[in-house]
């Protein structure tokens, strides 16, 4: 990859990330401690002021892809709302009881278990608000929602994650497990890129299979930045990648799945940013 490419995606995810967090906290949060502050305040702690914004840049970039001039920015932000909802819960005491979330203390830290339960709560509700934005598409734009993070999904995902606490679990469970916590959001992301650009169902299944590649391939990176640390998935014995594979091989393995992803939307003109996010995901250091 050239410098200049470089560049400019860098330019690219700034730009986007700095209009996705305008829009989550002047559209969608700027009421939400209407009735009780203190649930505006933790609402607005889980989801501005951090993220890397990866569901929102797909989103945003598919849809530009797909169709020139299209704002799909009321999607991303029902994808950083439903996501930020899933870390708020995901750090909690019965979950993973992490106290440090992007660098600052964790919902339950900094307002309680019982506060940021609510804020969780409350912020897959408004998510699902911003992804009707769209009358016309409402109902897809719901159900594509939907299925990323109900029993399709995250919770899913989760709960098999919780479930393979100290236990030892096959390759492929572990797959399916990644699969349903984080790839079918990624996957949702490119799916209401295509919907923002009104894509035919073929096109949208496409970029969902990038997507859900490199999404995979975003875990097996995640896991080995993970290794390096004392993170709560080491402390509670959680399976990772690295219970299957040596490093070399999982970031061999994290390389393979990202070309599949890439060569799943390279017929497609205009998707060298896309292509080029791909491989600036393998080489991310948070
Ligand atoms: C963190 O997701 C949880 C996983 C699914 C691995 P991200 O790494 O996208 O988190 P933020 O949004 O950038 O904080
Ligand atoms: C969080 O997964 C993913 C979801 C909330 C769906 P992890 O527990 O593996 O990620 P981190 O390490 O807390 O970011
Ligand atoms: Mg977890
Ligand atoms: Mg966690």
């Amino acid at each position: 990859m050239k410098p200049i490419e470089q560049n400019g995606l860098t330019r690219r995810i700034r730009e986007d990330a700095d209009a996705v967090e305008a829009a989550l906290a002047g559209r969608w949060l700027a009421d939400a401690g209407t009735h009780a502050p203190l649930l505006g305040e933790a609402m607005r702690w889980a989801v501005l002021g951090g993220g890397k914004r990866v569901r929102a840049f797909l989103c945003l970039e598919i849809a530009r892809v797909l169709s020139p001039g299209t704002d799909a920015t009321d999607y991303a932000c029902a994808l950083e709302l439903l996501h930020a909802s899933s870390l708020v819960h995901d750090d909690m005491p019965e979950m993973d009881n992490d106290e440090i979330r992007r660098g600052k203390p964790s919902c339950h830290k900094q307002f309680g278990p019982a506060i940021a339960l609510m804020a969780g709560d409350a912020l897959i509700a408004l998510a699902f608000r911003a992804a009707a934005s769209d009358e016309e598409n409402a109902a897809a734009a719901v159900s594509v929602l939907s299925e990323a993070g109900g029993w399709q999904g995250i919770a899913s995902g989760q709960t098999l994650d919780l479930l393979s606490e100290g236990r030892r679990i096959s390759l492929d469970e572990l797959k399916t497990l990644q699969r349903l916590k984080t790839g079918r959001l990624i996957a949702a992301a490119a799916e209401l890129g295509a919907l923002a650009a009104r894509a035919s169902a073929e096109t949208a299944r496409d970029f969902a299979a990038y997507a859900e590649a490199i999404g995979l391939a975003f875990q097996v990176t995640d896991d080995l930045l993970d290794a390096g640390e004392t993170g709560s998935d080491r402390a509670r014995d959680l399976a990772t990648f690295l219970s299957f594979m040596t490093p070399d091989e999982a970031r061999a393995y994290a390389s393979e799945l990202t070309e599949k992803g890439k060569d799943a939307i390279r017929k497609y003109p205009g998707t060298e940013i896309l292509l080029s996010f791909a491989d600036r995901l393998l080489v991310r250091t948070c």
